[in-house]
């Protein structure tokens, strides 16, 4: 039976990538048939007419993951926005059912799947005159519990807290958070973890230091985040 996690952080560019590549690493280095999905990515690269999903093929070349970057995808958009703005512009919308196939033909390879989130936790996915499909509704499609990358620095309580209460008033659970860009000599960031955790009553599972190579974390304790998933 297959396991999954989703990460999610709080806003783009926080790490989700960064962290997920380093996660899958140590789950494969570990000897863990691991594997990678993203539902929606925006922003690829076109090379020779294809366009590249950015953040698997990261994940793969760090990771060394024995996955092809298509199906670890299952939308790619080259527009660098919101996916539902990206297939107003560009077409194909995401469908539920095709996200829900892929991620089932996964779980028929892996047994510890990272499933990538788009920005941060509000990410409309799908709006036109058909269907309105926020990023929640896949997370709950696929059963999911998240992991929270946020980073360690200034600001961070705010954004971390108003991660959590959306992600709570949704009734999804939450496995724990993670902090990118962490400075344990710093006093400010330091506070952060301990004001994290006791602000959410979430556990802060591990702290990334910047240009960080192994996430430093217990390999049972981090593949405890992961349920077992029925489709
Ligand atoms: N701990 C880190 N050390 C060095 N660079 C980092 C770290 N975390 C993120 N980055 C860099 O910051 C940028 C944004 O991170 P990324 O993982 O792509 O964010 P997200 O997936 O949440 O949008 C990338 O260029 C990534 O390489
Ligand atoms: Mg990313």
């Amino acid at each position: 039976m297959s396991k999954g996690i989703f990460i999610t952080a709080t806003g783009t560019d926080v790490g989700k990538t960064y962290v997920t590549a380093l996660i899958i690493k140590k789950l494969i280095e570990c000897g863990v048939k691991a594997g990678y999905y993203k539902a929606a990515l925006s922003g690829a690269e076109e090379r020779d007419g294809v366009l590249v999903p950015g953040d698997a093929e990261y994940v793969k070349t760090v990771s060394g993951i024995n996955q092809s970057l298509n199906k670890m995808v299952s939308y790619v958009y080259k527009n660098a926005v919101s996916p539902h703005l990206a297939a107003n512009i560009e077409g194909n919308p995401v469908e539920l059912e095709k996200i829900k196939d892929d991620y089932k033909s996964l779980q028929n390879e892996y047994d510890y799947i990272t499933v990538e989130g788009s920005g941060g936790i509000v990410c409309p996915i799908r709006v036109d005159d058909k269907e309105q499909i926020m990023l929640e509704d896949i997370v709950k499609l696929l059963n999911l519990s998240v992991l929270i990358v946020a980073d360690g620095g200034l600001g961070t309580i705010n954004s971390v807290m108003q991660t959590c209460e959306y992600i709570k008033s949704k009734g999804i659970p939450i496995k724990g958070i993670i902090l990118n860009n962490f400075d344990k000599t710093s006093i400010m960031h330091r506070d952060n973890k301990s004001m994290i955790k006791s602000l959410t009553g979430v556990s802060v599972i591990a702290e990334v230091e910047h240009g960080c190579k192994d996430i430093n974390i217990d390999t049972d304790r981090l593949m405890s985040v992961y349920d077992e998933i029925e489709l």
